[in-house]
C-alpha cells in the first residue's frame, strides 16, 4: 500500500511537472519565440538593407526582446506638422504648457520630475512616462485607460491639471495663423480641425522610435555590447525579468501587478487613488494596483521611477523588481550589471 501511495504521488509529481514544462513551453513559444522567416519577410536586417545572416535570425529567435529599426512608412510632412504641435503651447489654457513641457525630446521624453506640473504651476498626479516608443505599446497610460495614441491625445489636452483646456478653444488660435492654416491644407486640404491635428501629433509619435545598441546586437553585431551588459541582460532574462518586460518596447504589451512576489501597498506607505492602477478603470478586485508594465527602452534617461516616483535611480529601481516582482534579493553586483545592460537600451542618437 505505501508503495502504491508512493507509485501514486511520483506518477502525480511527473504529471504537475510536466503540465508545467508544457505550459511554460507554451508561455515561451507565445511570448518569446520569433519565426525567424517571418523576420526575413519583414526585411529586417542591418544598417545597409541585406537580410540578417542566419547566426543574428538564431539569436533572434531565442530572445525574449524583439529589436526595432526606425520606421520607415510615415508621412513626412505629417511628422513635421506634428512635431510643431507637439511643441506649441496654444493647445494649453493659459498658452504656457506644451507636450513637450512634460515630454522633453532632449531628456529622454520625460520631465524629470516626480509629478509633472501643468498650466498655473498645478501638479498633477503620477510621474510622466516617455512618449518615445509609446507607439509600441498594446495601450496608454499607466492605467491602459486609452485603447491608442489617438485615443490618448485628448487626455492631457482637457485634463484641469495639465493643459487644461479644449479644442473649441484651441482651433480658433490655430486657425488665426496663416502658416499653421497652411501647413494643414497643404497635407489635409481643409483648415486646422481636431481630427487632423490629432492625426498629425500621432503620426510625429510614430516616428519616436528609438533603436539601441542592444537592438544591434539581437541582429547580429557581438560588438555592440560589452561584457557587463551582457552579463546583466542574461541575469535580467534568468531572473525573470523578461517575463514581463519583453517584446519590442521591453515592456508595453501587459498588465501586471506591483507587487507580485510581495506586497508593496503593505500599510508602510499611503495610497493615492493614482495607486490603485487599472481597478480605476475595470472597478475589479483583482485589477487593484495593476499597472501597464512600462517600456524599459530609454529608461537610464527617464527617473525618477515607478508610477509614484519612489525609485531615485535605476540601481534602485532594480533592486527593488527583484524584490517586489520576483521575490529575490538581488546580489549587488547582479543589480549594477542589469542597470548597465537597461543604459544599453537608450536610443543610439538620443545619446
Ligand atoms: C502637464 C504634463 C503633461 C502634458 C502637458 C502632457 N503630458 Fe502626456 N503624460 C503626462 C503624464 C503625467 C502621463 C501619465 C498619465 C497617466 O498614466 O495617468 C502622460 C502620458 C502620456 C502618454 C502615454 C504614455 C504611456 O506610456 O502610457 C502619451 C503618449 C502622452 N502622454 C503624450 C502626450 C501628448 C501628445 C501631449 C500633448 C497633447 C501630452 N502628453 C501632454 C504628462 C503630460
Ligand atoms: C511580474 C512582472 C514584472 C517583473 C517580473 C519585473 N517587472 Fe519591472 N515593472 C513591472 C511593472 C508592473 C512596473 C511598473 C510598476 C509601477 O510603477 O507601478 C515595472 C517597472 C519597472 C521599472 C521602472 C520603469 C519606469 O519607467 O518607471 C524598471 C526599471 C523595471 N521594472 C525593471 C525590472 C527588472 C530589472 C526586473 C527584473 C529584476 C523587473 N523589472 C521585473 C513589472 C515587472
Amino acid at each position: 500500500m505505501k508503495r502504491g501511495f508512493i507509485k501514486r504521488s511520483t506518477s502525480w509529481l511527473i504529471a504537475a511537472i510536466s503540465a508545467g514544462a508544457i505550459m511554460s513551453s507554451a508561455i515561451y513559444v507565445v511570448y518569446f519565440k520569433q519565426d525567424p522567416k517571418e523576420y526575413a519577410k519583414l526585411g529586417v536586417g542591418r544598417k545597409d538593407g541585406a537580410i540578417a545572416d542566419s547566426a543574428s535570425l538564431a539569436r533572434q529567435s531565442a530572445e525574449p526582446i524583439i529589436p526595432v529599426t526606425k520606421p520607415t512608412n510615415l508621412d513626412p510632412k505629417k511628422v513635421e506638422l506634428g512635431r510643431t504641435l507637439f511643441h506649441d503651447p496654444r493647445l494649453s489654457k493659459d498658452g504656457n504648457v506644451s507636450c513637450a513641457s512634460c515630454h522633453d525630446l532632449e531628456r529622454g521624453g520625460v520631465d524629470g520630475l516626480s509629478r509633472s506640473v501643468g498650466v498655473g504651476g498645478k501638479e498633477g498626479e503620477i510621474n510622466a512616462p516617455s512618449v518615445y516608443n509609446s507607439a509600441l505599446m498594446f495601450r496608454q497610460f499607466w492605467d491602459g485607460r486609452a485603447k491608442n495614441l489617438t485615443e490618448q491625445v485628448n487626455g492631457p489636452i482637457t485634463n484641469p491639471l495639465e493643459m487644461a483646456t479644449s479644442w473649441e478653444e484651441i482651433l480658433p488660435k490655430l486657425n488665426a495663423d496663416r502658416e499653421t492654416v497652411k501647413a494643414f491644407n497643404d497635407i489635409y486640404g481643409r483648415r486646422p480641425n481636431e481630427k487632423d491635428a490629432i492625426d498629425a501629433i500621432v503620426e510625429f509619435e510614430r516616428s519616436l522610435i528609438t533603436p539601441s545598441r542592444f537592438d544591434r546586437w539581437l541582429l547580429g553585431d557581438n560588438a555592440a555590447i560589452d561584457e557587463k551588459e551582457l552579463r546583466g541582460y542574461e541575469l535580467f532574462v534568468r531572473h525573470g525579468c523578461a517575463a514581463c518586460h519583453q517584446g519590442e518596447a521591453i515592456g508595453g504589451n501587459l498588465f501586471q501587478r506591483f507587487g507580485v512576489a510581495k506586497e508593496y501597498y503593505d500599510g508602510s506607505r499611503k495610497v493615492e487613488q493614482a495607486d490603485l492602477g487599472r481597478y480605476n478603470v475595470t472597478g475589479r478586485e483583482e485589477d487593484r494596483y495593476v499597472f501597464k508594465v512600462p517600456t524599459l527602452r530609454n529608461v537610464a534617461l527617464s527617473a525618477p521611477y515607478f508610477h509614484d516616483a519612489s525609485a531615485e535611480t535605476l540601481y534602485e529601481a532594480v533592486d527593488k523588481m527583484g524584490a517586489y516582482q520576483l521575490g529575490v534579493a538581488l546580489p549587488a553586483e547582479d543589480t549594477q550589471d542589469i542597470a548597465l545592460f537597461l543604459r544599453a537600451l537608450t536610443g543610439e542618437d538620443l545619446q
